[in-house]
């Protein structure tokens, strides 16, 4: 019988752990879950005997592939797959998947009640600003940066973007207005969201003379990933510019220098983004069918290592 581990550190909702277990249970596969663990022992233990695998942030690192002589495929139910090792997959010959935008409306979501936090006063009793009329950056345009844009849109601010993936022709479509550059869209726009993986490319680079672009009152959103901070630039930046904020639900390394910056910095203790009920079934769901699709008939679309 084929067997399933879902390993998720931090579990899915229980209404998308319900529907996991029928979509496995009416194809005919075992369905173990690893919820809440602590130390990544207990997955190494917990593949062994896998032929599949769902993660959300969890670490498929080289020693859990490794510990996994049976394993097939590896689905990350969420977007960013930088914590797969998908060499080792590849090596390996297992397929590594991503449900892609399953998540991304309540990233989106997430960004604006992150950036009306900011914009007032930390909801402190002290008078804020308002977003409509400000321009909006939006990097990149992908699935959460096209949903942030739709959002954007709503509160009446003008929304720009950049994205090097993306042909300005498609971006205009939506009613965007496409930057010709990284450097264009930080230097017109006082919001940024950032809406970039963590790649090799993307790790620091959101930097001090790139910040150094932004106008007065720059406001940077960050739901995307830490790694692409360089965050001793970004400490520097607090110092350089009393005006600048920057709001995260990914808890940098450096928090604690960051916390000086009272009413200017803000982070959510865990990753926040993708928690909630509807997005947590929309990507558990999809990684489960996406699974049995591939066991069954061999489909590979999503498949992120090729
Ligand atoms: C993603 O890459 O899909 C988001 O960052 C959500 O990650 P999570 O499933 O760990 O909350």
């Amino acid at each position: 019988m084929t067997k399933v581990l879902i390993a998720t550190e931090k579990p899915f909702a229980a209404a998308a752990t319900d529907g996991i277990r029928k979509i496995f249970a009416e194809a005919g596969f075992e369905s173990v879950f690893l919820e809440n663990y602590t130390d990544p022992n207990e997955l190494l233990k917990a593949v062994t005997d896998a032929d599949a695998m769902i993660i959300r942030s969890d670490k498929a690192t080289r020693a859990v592939i490794e510990a996994a002589p049976k394993l097939k495929i590896i689905v990350r139910a969420g977007a960013g797959f930088d914590n797969i090792d998908l060499v080792a997959c590849t090596e390996k010959g297992i397929v590594a998947m991503n449900t892609p935008g399953q998540n991304s409306n309540a990233v989106a979501e997430l960004t604006f009640g992150l950036l009306v936090f900011m914009a007032r006063a930390n909801f402190k009793g002290g008078s804020g600003t308002e977003l409509k009329g400000k321009k909006l950056g939006i990097h990149a345009n992908g699935n959460v940066g096209r949903n942030v844009a739709r959002i954007a849109r709503g509160f009446g601010m003008e929304v720009y973007a950049f994205d090097p993936f993306v042909t300005k022709e498609t971006i205009e479509k939506d009613g965007i207005i496409a930057a010709d550059s990284i450097e264009q869209l930080y230097s017109t726009c006082q919001y940024i969201s950032l809406n970039i993986p963590a790649t090799e490319k993307t790790k620091k680079s959101i930097n001090f003379d790139l910040l150094s672009k932004m106008p007065k009152g720059a406001t940077v959103i960050n739901t995307a990933r830490k790694e692409v901070i360089d965050e001793v630039g970004l400490k520097q930046f607090f110092e350089a510019r009393p005006d600048f904020k920057y709001v995260s639900d990914i808890l940098p390394d450096n928090h604690s220098e960051l916390m000086q910056f009272e009413n200017r910095y803000f982070s959510t203790p865990k990753k926040q983004g993708a928690e909630t009920s509807e997005a947590n079934i929309n990507a558990g769901l999809a990684a489960a069918s996406q699974i049995v699709k591939f066991i069954t008939t061999g489909d590979k679309t999503f498949q992120v290592n090729k």
